[in-house]
C-alpha cells in the first residue's frame, strides 16, 4: 500500500492538538512522516484557577480545535477540496456537535472557507482522560470523518504515551518483549507487562494519586503555578547544585508492600506536615522540592526493578507528562548501568513528545488501524470513555 494521510486529535486533558502523518508501510515496522502538527496547551488559562476543571477545559479545546486544524493543514500543504455544504450536510454536523455549541459553525465556515484535503484514516483519543473534554475531540472525529469519509480508530491515551517512548527516527523502534511500561502522568501511575504490541496487563497501579498528581499539589503548597510538575523539577535542580542539606525526611510509600502498587497521597501529606504553618525560605522551598522529588522517584525506580526482576523484562519504557522529569530520566537511564540489569533496553521519550501530543495518538491509532471504523460506524458506536484501561 502507498502512504496514507493520518490526522489525529487529542483532547483529554489541558492541550488541543491535531497533527497530520504521512504514513507508509504497517505497524510496526511504517515509516512516519509528520507533515503538519498544531498544539494549543491551555496552561495559561488553568494557572488562574490552580487546575484544570472539566468545563473551562472543554470550553478551550471548543475555541481552538479548528484553529489547531487550520494550522495543521497549512503546516502539511495538501491540496485542499473546496466544497458547499448542503443544508442537510450542515444540519447533521450540528447534530453531532450539539454539546459543542459554537463548533459546528466555525466548522462549516472553515469547510465552506478551505475545504478539507483528502484523509485516509482518522485517530482520536477517546480515552482515559476528562470526559468533557474528550468530548469535544470524539464529536469533532465524528464530523471531519462524515465531512472526509476518513476511517476512524478509537485510540486510546496511554497506549500513545507508550508509543511516543519508542518513537524513534520516525519510527517505532525494535522493542524486545516482554517489555515493562511505566506510565506516570497527571491522572495514572501504573506499570504495564507488554508481552507484544497491544498484549498489555496492568501488573500495577497507584491505589490513591497519581504521580503527576502529587506533583501539581506539592507544588501548590509551596506556592508555586500550574502545572506543579515543572515547577518542582525546577527548585530540585536549583537544591541540587546548592547541595543543600535534606529539609525533611520523607517516606517512600508502599517501597516493602510487597505488590506493584503505589501510593502517593502518604507522601503528600507528609510534605504538607513538613510545611505546616511555616513561611518556608526559598532555600527551604528548594530542598524540600528536591526532597519530594527523591521520594517519588526512588518509588517509582524501586517499584521498577522489582517488576523487571519479577517479569524478566528485556525492555523498559517510560511515558506520560512526568517522565519530562529530569531526575526521573536520569535514574531510568541508570537502569542497565550497573550490574542489575546490562542488557536491559531502555526507552525514555522525546522531551517534546513527554507530555500530552497528537503525533502519540497518530501512532496509537496506527497501531490499531484494523480497528478503523466507517464514519457511520463510529458515529453510531463510539463514545468517550474517561476511565478507558488498557
Ligand atoms: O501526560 P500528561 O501531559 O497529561 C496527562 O495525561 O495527565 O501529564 C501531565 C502531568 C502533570 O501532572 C505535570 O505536572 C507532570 O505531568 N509533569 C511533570 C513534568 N512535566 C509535566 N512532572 C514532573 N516533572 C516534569 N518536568
Ligand atoms: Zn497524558
Amino acid at each position: 500500500m502507498g502512504a496514507m494521510i493520518l490526522l489525529s486529535i487529542e483532547t483529554s486533558c489541558d492541550e488541543t492538538a491535531i497533527s497530520v502523518l504521512k504514513v507508509a508501510g504497517d505497524f510496526p515496522d511504517a515509516e512516519y512522516q509528520i507533515i503538519g502538527n498544531a498544539l494549543f496547551s491551555q496552561v495559561d488559562i488553568h494557572k488562574e484557577f490552580g487546575g484544570v476543571f472539566p468545563t473551562v477545559a472543554k470550553r478551550e479545546h471548543i475555541n481552538t480545535i479548528v484553529p489547531m486544524l487550520k494550522k495543521a493543514l497549512d503546516e502539511a500543504g495538501l491540496d485542499l477540496e473546496k466544497r458547499s455544504l448542503s443544508d442537510t450536510q450542515k444540519d447533521y454536523l450540528k447534530e453531532l456537535l450539539i454539546r459543542e455549541d459554537t463548533l459546528a459553525a466555525t466548522l462549516i465556515d472553515f469547510s465552506d472557507r478551505h475545504g478539507l484535503p483528502k484523509i485516509d484514516y482518522i485517530s482520536v483519543t477517546c480515552g482515559p482522560g476528562l470526559e468533557p473534554a474528550l468530548w469535544v475531540g470524539v464529536n469533532f472525529a465524528k464530523a471531519l470523518a462524515y465531512l472526509s469519509d476518513a476511517k476512524v480508530i478509537a485510540s486510546d491515551h496511554m497506549e500513545g504515551h507508550i508509543l511516543a517512548s519508542v518513537f524513534i527516527d520516525n519510527k517505532i523502534a525494535p522493542v524486545a518483549f516482554p517489555a515493562l511500561a511505566l506510565l506516570v502522568s497527571g491522572g495514572h501511575t501504573e506499570l504495564i507487562l507488554m508481552t507484544a504490541w497491544g498484549e498489555y496487563t496492568k501488573v500495577g497501579q497507584t491505589r490513591d494519586d497519581a504521580v503527576g498528581e502529587a506533583f501539581d499539589k506539592v507544588a501548590r503548597m509551596l506556592d508555586l503555578p500550574y502545572p506543579g510538575g515543572p515547577e518542582i523539577g525546577r527548585l530540585a535542580k536549583m537544591a541540587r547544585s546548592e547541595n543543600l542539606p535534606e529539609y525533611v525526611k520523607l517516606p517512600q510509600p508502599m517501597v516493602n508492600s510487597g505488590d506493584l502498587d503505589f501510593s502517593f497521597s502518604g507522601l503528600k501529606t507528609a510534605v504538607r506536615y513538613a510545611i505546616a504553618d511555616k513561611k518556608l525560605s526559598d532555600a527551604e522551598k528548594q530542598a524540600l522540592a528536591r526532597d519530594f522529588e527523591d521520594a517519588a522517584t526512588a518509588v517509582l525506580i524501586k517499584k521498577s526493578i522489582k517488576a523487571i526482576e519479577k517479569f524478566t523484562a528485556k525492555s523498559f519504557i517510560l511515558g506520560g507528562g512526568v517522565s519530562a522529569n529530569t531526575k526521573l530520566r536520569a535514574d531510568t537511564a541508570n537502569l542497565n548501568r550497573n550490574d542489575l540489569f546490562p542488557d536491559l533496553h531502555i526507552y525514555i521519550p522525546d522531551v517534546k513528545l513527554s507530555t500530552d501530543n497528537s503525533i502519540m495518538i497518530a501512532l496509537a491509532g496506527h497501531a490499531r488501524l484494523e480497528e478503523a471504523m466507517s464514519p457511520n460506524d463510529f458515529i453510531s458506536q463510539i463514545k468517550a470513555d474517561g476511565n478507558k484501561s488498557l
